[in-house]
């Protein structure tokens, strides 16, 4: 993003009075001193360089917005976007994989029902864009791996063949890690596939599917992302080996009357 993009002047004049005002509340309740602020202005220099303002504000604030605008409307629970999102293929065949998976990684058969809330019809053709980190916690920023787009058939049915995603940790080499390092906390998120659905070319939900077998559920440092209804039930399927585990898991998702 450049320069201030288009919002309502007096919108943007509101909220930045507020905001304002209610750092001042903090400064006088913690009696915050000139130099902490200078230490807090050098770190957001540091955060601007790095890139790692807008990450910033997804993990302090992105969730409160998706909960504030509510816009579930009886449908799926929605979910921060996160900063990965890309132009993603057409995956026909559901196999989101751009290369062979290591032999040891374990395997995700994942597949639902899209529907409407308002009618519990389901939806066919339903576009569903997938992303997601590798069974080591790694995001292809530069290629489409574990990335993709397939559409829900006749009966609003959809499946895709990928890996389980393991939990990561993004932030240790930037001003994120730096800064929760300082506060003697973690800076992992619960393990999760990204997920945004459409319907007639409008984006109807975007949300995040978390992986039980993560150690970080009650944790991830994006406070109140995992909710129950969004994890996943996995059932171990034929051909699990230990050294390579096979899962299936159902997730149906319902699109809600208020969704934008
Ligand atoms: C994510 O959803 O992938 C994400 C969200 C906030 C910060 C970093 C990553
Ligand atoms: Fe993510």
């Amino acid at each position: 993003m450049s320069e201030t993009p288009a919002i309502d002047p007096a919108r943007l004049g509101a909220i930045w009075a507020d905001v304002v005002e209610q750092l001042k509340t903090v400064v006088r309740r913690h009696r915050v001193t000139q130099d902490e602020l200078h230490v807090a202005g050098d770190f957001l220099n540091r955060l601007g360089q790095s890139g790692m303002g807008r990450s910033l504000i997804d993990v302090a604030l992105a969730m409160t917005s998706v909960d504030a605008l509510d816009v579930a409307g009886g449908g799926t629970r929605p979910n921060l976007e996160g900063p990965y999102h890309a132009v993603h293929p057409e995956r026909p065949d559901g196999v989101l994989f751009e290369r062979p998976p290591a032999e040891a990684a374990p395997r995700l058969a994942l597949s639902g029902v899209v529907r409407e809330a308002a009618t519990g019809a389901p939806v066919p053709g339903a576009r569903l864009d997938f992303w997601q980190a590798d069974e080591n916690g790694i995001y292809d920023r530069t290629g489409t791996h574990l990335r993709g787009v397939v559409h829900a058939d006749a009966a609003g049915r959809y499946r895709i063949a990928t890996v389980l995603p393991s939990d990561y940790s993004e932030h240790d080499h930037d001003p994120i890690g730096e800064l929760f390092r300082a506060m003697g906390r973690h800076n992992t998120r619960a393990a999760h596939i990204h997920l945004k659905v459409s319907t007639g070319g409008r984006v109807r939900l975007t949300t995040q599917i978390f992986m039980p077998t993560s150690t970080f559920l009650e944790t991830d440092y994006v406070e109140g992302a995992v909710s129950p209804d969004l994890t996943l039930d996995l059932a171990e399927t034929s051909g699990s080996t230990p050294a390579a585990r096979r899962y299936a898991a159902e997730f149906d998702v319902v699109l809600g009357v208020g969704a934008p």
